[in-house]
């Protein structure tokens, strides 16, 4: 299929068949990362700044890296020292970058809807590196992509999300796109943190860790949210890990061949033990990997690119 859409926002938006070409590609690219010389043209003479008001290390990292391999001009702006401290709007800052001639802008901002803002007043091309509570495409989309490396399809496959579902935009993305290609989620986690409402979505929703782990084929823990959550949500993180935490004695209640994901960072010791996080069903960091294929896939789609792409076969 032909590439159509200017910005990346979210999940909710993107066809099926959208998802599968950003995935097909990343497969390309992920080839290319395994090769010796791991850099393309395909952004040549295109500027990317990476415009991230909130904290991150993998998205920020694996963003510079695939503008990087697609050979863009990439900048990283500060947000504390930039003009955003003495008042000057979100939207005003992104027109000035593209007055600069940024081609992409990619953004990380505590706002729910900021990335949507600047695709409506920006020609550049806007990519959501995560919004709030709302959505974080990219990691989605790197969640897919691994979840198809390791079980081969999507279609009847059983994915249990488990924690903070209501604050996280990681949870949105990864529902939107698997329910898209034919899984099935489940939601668990204190009631306070996975209200009932979800199953608006299509997800089944339960507060019964033993049920939610049992007949699952992927489970994807989040971290606690402390930054976004209001005070009083569960009583304190030790009483989070007792009931929902997963150690070695969990595991073993799941499928043998269930994978563990964790869009990190973790919380080492609350939703997860260190024996399993870095156990040998864990897959946590090879979704990092997967990440900067997603990336540039996701930044040479945007830009117009071929499917499959010219330049990496
Ligand atoms: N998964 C993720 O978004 O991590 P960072 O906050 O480090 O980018």
């Amino acid at each position: 299929m032909d590439w159509t859409r200017k910005d990346l926002l979210d999940l909710q938006s993107l066809s099926a068949e959208e998802i599968l070409t950003v995935l097909d590609t990343a497969r390309q690219f992920k080839a290319v990362g395994e090769r010796k010389i791991k850099k393309v043209p395909a952004l040549r003479g295109k500027t990317v700044v990476n415009l991230f008001v909130e904290p991150s290390t993998r998205t920020r990292i694996s963003f510079e890296l695939a503008e990087q391999r697609l050979s863009a001009d990439c900048i990283n702006f500060t947000a504390e020292a930039s003009s955003l401290r003495k008042g000057e709007t979100l939207a005003d800052t992104a027109r000035n970058l593209e007055a600069l001639n940024a081609d992409f802008i990619v953004i990380r901002h505590k706002a729910a809807g900021a990335p949507h803002l600047l695709g409506r007043v920006l020609n550049a091309h806007v990519v959501n590196a995560g919004d709030g509570a709302h959505e974080h495409p990219t990691q989605g989309l790197l969640d897919l992509f691994t979840i198809r490396e390791k079980k081969g399809s999507f279609e009847g496959l059983r994915v249990t999300i488990l924690g903070d579902i209501l604050y996280s935009r990681v949870a949105r993305s990864d529902i939107w796109g698997l329910q898209k290609l034919g899984a099935r989620v489940t939601l668990c986690g204190p009631p306070t943190l996975v209200p009932p409402v979800f199953t608006e979505l299509g997800c089944r929703v339960t507060p019964r860790l033993e049920e939610a782990i049992a007949d699952a084929d992927v489970i994807n823990l989040l971290r606690i949210q402390h930054e976004r959550q209001r005070k009083g949500m569960f009583p304190g993180l030790g009483e989070y890990t007792s009931l929902f935490g997963i150690n070695q004695e969990r595991l073993r209640m799941t499928k043998p061949d269930a994978i563990i994901m964790h869009p990190g960072p973790i919380n080492r010791g609350v939703e997860v033990d260190s024996e399993v996080a870095d156990g040998e069903r864990s897959v946590i960091l090879e979704q990092v990997t997967n990440g900067l294929a997603i990336r540039m896939a996701v930044l040479y789609l945007l830009n117009g690119g071929h499917v499959p792409p010219a330049e990496v076969n």
